[in-house]
């Protein structure tokens, strides 16, 4: 059942669509045939989607897994259920929701029913928007290092957009978390609830001298090289997960992928209500950009230290 929340564009909708990889200027708008949702599936009316830095690494083509062109971007929505697929139940025509997607960067995308979380009345859709991944990736990674109440963990990167969701559900779970940026995001990774301190060399020396009896485990949520010192911490590869750095293999370490799967939808309406509430909080107001200004979006998330999610919004 479809309901007339449709916004009009010729016989289709607008979407962002790369046809070859490269650049942020292969991004295009184009207009592209409403989906339909299958079995199992919602179509969603887009009101935000978040940019996430797998968007840009499979549109410059090198993410390691093939990608059919031409695609469409976007792993996460937030907006108003738009349509359901043949034998879905629990999701409505008009509710709000945020949750994953498939081609995200468009007036209506694909979302896997148990993939769907009501979205909190005083949630912006920018912000729900910004929450799947992050959550999702955090709350994975955390069950991976079984961290226990009074343990000490080690989040690097702590001020990106998954770094800052496992500080918070850390903390939460009862741990001490230690939290590592740049000199600018000190402050952030602070309010966060972690101990910060700096990236880069001394890392090691500096994390020692706040933790005197080591860390329990280590989240690498940032992949820019550091496993060297995380190893030395811990004494061996035990208890260290790393989501994006492609040295883990050679060092032994384990590298957390998503894919798909059940996703935590408990761990989305909990930390996106903790969020509404002010008892969480976002590293940065997410940075917004019109469906149409994708390229210029992805050129900011591409910048790498800039707090805060890039959003588009439509
Ligand atoms: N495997 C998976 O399932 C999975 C899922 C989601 C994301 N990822 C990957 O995880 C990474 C982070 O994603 P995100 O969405 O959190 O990105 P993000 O919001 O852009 O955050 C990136 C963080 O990296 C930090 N950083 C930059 N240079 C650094 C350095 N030299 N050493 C340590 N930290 C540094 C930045 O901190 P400052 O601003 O303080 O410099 C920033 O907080 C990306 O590579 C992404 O592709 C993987």
């Amino acid at each position: 059942m479809a309901s007339q929340d449709r916004i009009a564009y010729g016989e289709g909708m607008r979407a962002i669509s790369f046809s070859e990889f490269g650049g942020p200027d292969v991004l295009a708008l184009a207009d592209l045939p409403v989906p339909d949702p299958g079995p199992g599936q919602v179509r969603v009316a887009v009101r935000a989607a978040g940019v996430n830095p797998a968007d840009w690494k499979i549109r410059s083509g090198t993410f390691p897994m093939p990608t059919q062109l031409p695609a469409v971007l976007g792993f996460e929505v937030a907006g108003v259920v738009d349509a359901v697929g043949p034998g879905v139940a629990g999701p409505a025509p008009g509710d709000e929701v945020f949750g994953n997607a498939t081609g995200g960067y468009a007036e209506f995308a694909l979302s896997p029913v148990d993939g769907l979380a009501d979205k909190p009345a005083g949630l912006s859709w920018a912000d729900a928007a910004s929450l799947p991944v992050a959550v999702a990736t955090a709350h994975r990674v955390l069950g991976l290092l079984e961290c226990k109440p009074g343990q000490t963990l080690l989040v690097m990167g702590a001020a990106g957009a998954v770094g800052a969701a496992a500080v918070q559900l850390a903390r939460v779970d009862g741990a001490t978390v230690i939290g590592t940026g740049s000199p600018e995001s000190q402050e952030v990774i602070a309010a966060l609830g972690a101990v910060a301190t700096t990236y880069g060399d001394g890392l090691a020396d500096r994390v020692r001298a706040l933790a005197p009896d080591g860390v329990d485990a280590v989240f690498d949520a940032s992949g820019f090289g550091a496993l060297p010192d995380a190893v030395a911490l811990r004494g061996g590869t035990d208890r260290i997960v790393t989501i994006a750095d492609p040295a883990a293999a050679d060092l032994g370490v384990t590298f957390s992928s998503g894919g798909p799967g059940p996703r935590p939808i408990g761990a989305y309406l909990q930390f996106a209500e903790r969020l509404a509430s002010g008892e969480f909080r976002l590293p940065a107001a997410a940075r917004t950009f019109p469906l149409a200004e994708a390229a210029a979006a992805h050129a900011e998330s591409e910048h790498g230290h800039r707090r805060g999610k890039v959003v588009l919004v439509i």
